[in-house]
């Protein structure tokens, strides 16, 4: 078992090198500091459990210090060191959120035994967070469906990639499974018990993206209040997922590139880089190449984030798996709308397996719950399918949700067709940026038509 870190921050040489020495004995891993200033500094940047901290330090308090280590990371265990007599000093440590505290001069198998249980302490707090992950995996592993031979390749790719650490780019068109595929890869990896973030490249805006993946400082801009840490510290020892990466301005590509390379970050407005530990994850569905070529996207970062690449294929070219879909979602929604809808008819069955799918299986997902809803025997039949000649123009949905969005579908249809489809005009009409028209184009799985919107 690899012991924690400790942090010993403690202005004496001595005293300093006299616990520093013994620690490293014991076989944790230590770090030293002789001041507030040093002992942030080095906080960080690694990652230490537990924090041996002297009341009295030259540039600050222990108290204040403490608070400033809680407020970076709460779940730092810290052991305040008093001066013998000044139990006030110790008492209001213990309030501020110490585990335990010594005086000096320090009985030094008492601290070993304090650090021991704080040790357990935390292995049982990590123990217990694993056992709810592999739970949950084991339920989310069900929820990826197929039964083709080209999924089967990418699933067995899946589960080679997923105990590496190798970046990668799920790529795929809309609605085929990159999530799927993605949470997969999380939960099959060592990371697992370690957070996945998610981060949706093309739905913030392009100025907030910075702040959102590295975080900021205090007074970094107008607004910012207080710090805030980013997506990629978030992630620290996880996973963090680059939805649509294609979207990612040049300018913040290069500090993208950056963070792979060092593995640190620096947040906005901050003074020293901070190292993070995180698998990055991409997906795209766009031609990444294309946009190499076209130079709108960094081929230096395209091939730091492409080293695995994983195609998610479209669902009409591997009508194999749509069966088992049909059935998966059936059960889903049935559950869902509390129905209890036995199959679907032959003639129902006919149609939907011969259908082309161009929102793939986000398309074929909401057939089925719009059938779900609207049948009322115990079979869904062709009559509760969408006209699919329609339905080729994109996604349909059920309930207050799908009625929104498809009011918002149309709309943004009808600005695309009076725009003759030129896209920054319909987004001035819509009044959206054109990034996030572009987004929902996509989402929306809306293509050129020649006919009028409907
Ligand atoms: N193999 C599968 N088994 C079960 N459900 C699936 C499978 N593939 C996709 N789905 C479901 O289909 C829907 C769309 O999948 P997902 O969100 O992963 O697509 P995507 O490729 O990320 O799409 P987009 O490009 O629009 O982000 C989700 O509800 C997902 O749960
Ligand atoms: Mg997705």
């Amino acid at each position: 078992m690899d012991r924690v870190g400790i942090l010993i921050v403690e202005d004496e040489e001595a005293q300093r090198s006299l616990l520093g020495g013994l620690l490293r004995k014991e076989g944790y891993t230590v770090g030293e500091a002789s001041d507030g200033a040093g002992a942030l500094a080095l906080f960080q940047k690694e990652i230490f459990e537990i924090v041996l901290l002297d009341y009295r330090l030259p540039d600050t308090d222990g108290l204040s210090l403490l608070k400033q280590i809680k407020e970076i990371n709460p779940g730092t265990e810290v052991v305040m060191i008093t001066a013998f007599g000044s139990i006030e000093n110790a008492v209001g440590a213990l309030k501020a959120g110490a585990s335990e505290y010594l005086t000096k001069p320090i009985d030094l198998d008492d601290l070993l035994f304090k650090l021991r249980k704080i040790e357990e302490k935390t292995y049982l707090v990590r123990e217990n967070m694993v056992l709810r992950e592999t739970l949950r995996d084991r339920f989310k592993s069900e929820e990826f469906v197929y039964q083709s031979e080209k999924m089967h390749e990418v699933s067995s790719l899946v589960v080679r990639i997923a105990k590496t650490d190798s970046t990668c780019i799920i790529s795929g068109e809309s609605g085929v499974g990159k999530e799927v595929v993605l949470n997969m890869i999380h939960a099959l990896s060592e990371r697992k018990s370690f957070p996945l973030i998610k981060v949706n490249c093309a739905a913030i805006p392009e100025t907030l993206l910075e702040s959102e993946l590295f975080g900021y400082e205090k007074g970094a801009f107008t607004g910012a209040y207080q710090r805030k840490a980013g997506k990629f510290e978030l992630a620290d020892k996880g996973t963090i997922f680059l939805d649509e990466i294609g979207d990612i301005p040049l300018l913040l590509q290069s500090k993208l590139l950056r963070v792979i390379q060092e593995r640190e970050i620096e947040r906005l407005g901050g003074t020293h880089p901070i190292k993070v530990d995180v698998r990055i994850i991409a997906a795209t569905n766009r031609n990444l190449e294309e946009e190499v070529r076209k130079g709108t996207f960094r081929e230096d970062l395209y091939y730091r984030l492409n080293v695995v690449n994983i195609v998610v294929p479209p669902l009409r070219e591997r009508k194999e798996d749509i069966p088992l879909l049909l059935d998966f979602f059936l059960k889903k929604y049935n559950v869902k709308h509390k129905k209890n809808i036995k199959g679907l008819t032959r003639e129902a069955r006919d149609v939907l397996v011969r259908y082309d799918y161009p929102g793939n299986v986000r398309e074929l997902e909401n057939i089925v719950e719009r059938a779900v809803v609207l049948t009322r025997g115990d079979h869904i039949s062709s009559e509760d399918l969408p006209n699919l000649a329609e339905q080729a123009m994109g996604a349909s949905d059920s309930g207050i949700r799908g009625t929104v969005e498809s009011l918002e579908r149309s709309m943004i249809i009808e600005a695309l067709v009076n725009a003759d489809w030129v896209q920054t005009k319909a987004a001035a009409t819509l009044g959206l940026s054109e990034r996030m028209l572009r987004y929902k184009i996509k989402k929306y799985s809306i293509i050129k038509s020649a006919r009028p919107a409907g």
